[in-house]
């Protein structure tokens, strides 16, 4: 898989006017900035004390050679071109326990996807760390070359206090350090970010030898900041009255399932209360047809399908499969049906069942007292197929030319977010959803259409769309590709 680096630069002088702040520099001070870019932390640090002694380094070539060509002038400044993950010298750094740098201060990338080769390296190096999130690594390496009482402050999605998958992060951080502040706001305080997903946060730590005085310190936590220069007050120290400050123990903290930080009592709730786009906004969700008599109506692909004793096999010259007609067939006798629970997320790996689709048979799924042939525009529309039976996982899967019966609620997305709402529909956040949205045992339509619905940025759109798409088209290993798409919407609602 590409390999692809999330690099949002900071552009933004209240964050990095804040986060030199929160690190206190002095001349005594080794620091570091572990991914320099642009250099917007090395300035920053500059402009209040023009003699400090700044380690940086980056992977890319052309960020090195002009971070080079910026700082030639000051002997001070040590540039060098590394991966700050794997560097030799930073892994002697880590190794010895008094540490090496006094401060660190950066925007380490994210939200980018690691070559499988790559993973495998950082799981040997991290062992027992989440590795598909670069900017997690940085945090533990660089703490791991702090000085005890050294200071870091580095801005990354807020995702590490909530996601199952940082817990070991969280543990490192609550027992090995005094987290000072944790500032969370919008992603878009980044002008031109599009990082739609998760808010971003600012954590400023202090090293703490002492489990115990670790374990000791009040957590501040700040949210509800509407603009960037609400940072402003905040390093002011001035007028915050109306933000929200969290004060938390970090031994409470760590005594919480997965040490996660619970920033409200329950988060599902708030999103499901607070957000006003729904499924049903976005996606029309109809229930299928009942034929009265499916013993007489419903016909199997083979012997062996699961709940078909007692139907008949359809014939292969029996089926009309490119029906497209609510008032029956011609030439044939059936047309495919979707009834049931698949065995495959996505797509279905076989069509199971036929049904009836002569005009007798259309006759009186029309007119007999048990039929329903409700919802009928929707047959053989492009669409999504999901069982109405709960189960702790659901297959949601793609349905095209095709009825589907009442054991279904067929969901009908408008087309620019058709992929998107398969890949949601499959998701570990969609089940918890639908489950905390109604409790009971079936996923009848009109609770699915109170699903709420978080879109991404446009690109975050595009990104999830063309990954589902290219399941869709290419189902192979889908449990494994489908972990990505997974990732994506425990991400998009942090969970
Ligand atoms: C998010 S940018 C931040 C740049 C700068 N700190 C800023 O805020 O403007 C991340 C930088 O990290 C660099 N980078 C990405 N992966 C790296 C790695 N493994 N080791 C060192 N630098 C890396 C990228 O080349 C990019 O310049």
């Amino acid at each position: 898989m590409e390999h692809i680096y999330r690099s949002y630069y900071t552009k933004s002088d209240f964050i990095t006017q804040y986060m030199v702040k929160m690190l206190n520099p002095s001349e005594q001070d080794m620091i570091l900035e572990p991914c320099g870019g642009d250099g917007v932390f090395i300035d920053s640090l500059l402009s209040v004390n023009s003699s400090l002694k700044i380690d940086t380094c980056d992977l890319n070539d052309e960020a090195v050679a002009k971070l080079t060509d910026k700082y030639s002038g000051n002997s001070n400044i040590h540039i060098w071109q590394t991966d700050t993950l794997l560097d030799d010298r930073f892994d002697m750094y880590a190794a010895d326990k008094n540490g090496y740098y006094d401060k660190i201060i950066g925007n380490p990338p994210y939200g980018g996807w690691q070559e499988y080769s790559r993973r495998d390296e950082l799981k040997k190096k991290y062992n027992g760390f989440y590795v598909r999130e670069t900017y997690s690594l940085f945090v533990l390496r660089c703490i791991s070359m702090l000085k005890n009482k050294g200071v870091l402050s580095f801005i990354i999605p807020d995702t590490f206090l909530f996601l199952h998958n940082h817990t070991a992060l969280r543990s490192y951080l609550l027992a090995n350090t005094k987290i000072k502040e944790i500032l969370i706001f919008p992603s878009k305080f980044f002008p031109g970010v599009s990082f739609g997903y998760s808010n971003l946060s600012i954590i400023t730590v202090e090293k703490e030898s002492n489990k115990d005085v670790a374990f000791g310190n009040n957590v501040r936590i700040i949210k509800g900041m509407k603009t960037d220069k609400d940072l402003e007050r905040i390093r002011l120290e001035k007028d915050i009255e109306d933000l929200t400050v969290i004060v938390k123990k970090q031994e409470e903290i760590f005594g919480a399932e997965h040490h996660a930080f619970i920033l409200s009592n329950d988060h599902l709730s708030d999103i499901i209360a607070n957000t006003k786009l729904k499924l049903g906004d976005i996606a029309d969700c109809v229930t299928g047809i009942y034929s009265g008599d499916n013993k007489r109506f419903f016909a199997v692909a083979n012997e062996s399908v699961r709940g078909g004793a007692g139907y008949p096999v359809a014939k292969d010259e029996e089926i009309d499969k490119n029906c497209i007609s609510l008032k029956g067939t011609d030439n044939f006798k059936y047309v495919p049906v979707i009834k049931s629970s698949s065995r495959t997320r996505y797509v279905r790996d076989s069509i199971d069942w036929y049904i009836d689709w002569t005009k007798d048979a259309i006759n009186h799924y029309n007119n007999d007292k048990k039929a329903r042939f409700q919802n009928s525009q929707y047959y053989f529309k492009h669409g999504i197929a999901l069982p109405m039976v709960k189960s702790s996982r659901i297959y949601a899967t793609i349905m095209n030319k095709m009825v589907f019966d009442q054991s279904i609620v067929g969901v009908f997305p408008k087309d620019k977010y058709y992929y998107f709402v398969l890949g949601l529909m499959n998701s570990e956040i969609a089940n918890k959803l639908i489950h905390t949205i109604n409790p009971t045992a079936n996923n009848s339509a009109n609770y699915l259409k109170k699903i709420p619905i978080l879109l991404p940025s446009d690109a975050d759109m595009q990104y999830i769309a063309d990954k589902v798409k290219d399941i869709v088209d290419n189902p192979e290993n889908i449990e494994d590709r489908h972990e990505e798409v997974n990732e994506f919407f425990n991400r998009l609602y942090m969970c």
